[in-house]
């Protein structure tokens, strides 16, 4: 393993190359990555970061969105099977629905979406930023893409406006119960609970903190608290202890572990940076198209 990470190395500087990891990925890619963060961070920084090519080990949507923001670098995924199912989970027949039924419809797309939707859409949105961009929205009637879970959080957060949902999900935090969440509670009662938006509503409702991962790494680093039971995917776990070894976390449920983030490997990492292949491509006018809502919420973000 050893040489696999020497040889990454060598060729991170031989083709000025940096990776960027989601926290969700293997704990072995977070190791070698030169950046680690939630959606918000590595959309942001893949517009900044000094470097000709981008190792993207994360999902489609995030590799496909550094493209369009970054139309000059070269995007390259470890493994380009890796897609978010819930990036595909809306319809372009629906949002036409909802434009001709409100004037003033703004449709609001969470990151974790397909460059097609986000053609169809006025801003993009991540966990960590979407009650803030919504709240500064000067649109009363919004239609929240893909995730129900998420967009349920938001209105509940913007009760001045009406959020119309949509059933997407993300199959990885609906399967965390509340009942999942009690039983690890009553084992360990002075736990805290800290829960993505992407969970249902019956989990978020036992949440002492709701955030993105980045959000939830921020907390359990920052709080007195020594026990956590952790409502998200498995990765968190690594920058979890690594900045906390004397704390403890508990993960809700079974399921906790997204198959897609897991495609990256060293391996793959190393294989791309020898070849070059699994290059992301976005044509002129898509990119084009998607680039606005992505814009308007690194704007609206700040
Ligand atoms: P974050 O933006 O919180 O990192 O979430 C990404 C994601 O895919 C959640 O399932
Ligand atoms: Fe998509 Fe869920 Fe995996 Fe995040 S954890 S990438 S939302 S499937």
């Amino acid at each position: 393993m050893d040489t696999v990470k020497k040889e990454i190395e060598r060729l991170k500087k031989e083709k000025n190359a940096v990776i960027l990891a989601h926290y969700y990925v293997n704990d072995e890619v977070q190791e070698i990555a030169d950046y680690i963060g939630d959606s918000y961070y590595l959309a942001k920084l893949a517009k900044t970061v000094d470097a000709k090519t981008i190792v993207f080990c994360g999902v489609s949507f995030m590799g496909e969105s550094a493209k369009i923001l970054n139309p000059e670098k070269t995007i390259l995924m470890p493994d380009m099977s890796a897609d978010c199912p819930m990036a595909h989970m809306a319809e372009a027949e629906k949002i036409q629905e909802m434009r001709e039924m409100y004037d003033d419809l703004a449709v609001v797309c969470y990151i974790n979406s397909t460059a097609e939707l986000k053609c169809l859409s006025d801003v993009c949105v991540t966990s960590s930023n979407a009650v803030k961009i919504v709240k500064s929205l000067p649109n009363k009637n919004i239609f929240f893409i893909p995730d129900e879970n998420l967009g349920r959080y938001v209105a509940e957060q913007v009760p001045e406006k009406n959020v119309i949902l949509n059933d997407g999900f993300c199959h990885v935090h609906i399967s965390v119960t509340a009942d999942n969440v009690k039983a690890i509670k009553e084992k360990y009662p002075n736990a805290l609970v800290l829960a993505h938006p992407e969970c249902k509503n019956e989990v978020l409702a036992l949440a002492d903190y709701i955030g993105s991962t980045s959000g939830i790494i921020d907390y359990a680093s920052k709080s007195d608290n020594t026990e956590f039971i952790i409502c998200t995917e498995s990765g968190v776990g690594y920058k979890l202890r690594e900045q906390n070894p004397d704390k403890k976390f508990y993960f809700a449920g079974t399921k906790h572990f997204c198959p897609n983030m897991k495609l990256n490997t060293l391996e793959k990492v190393l294989r791309v940076l020898e070849t070059g292949e699994n290059a992301v491509e976005v044509s002129e006018e898509k990119r084009r198209n998607s680039l606005a809502p992505l814009d308007r919420m690194l704007e609206l973000g700040k």
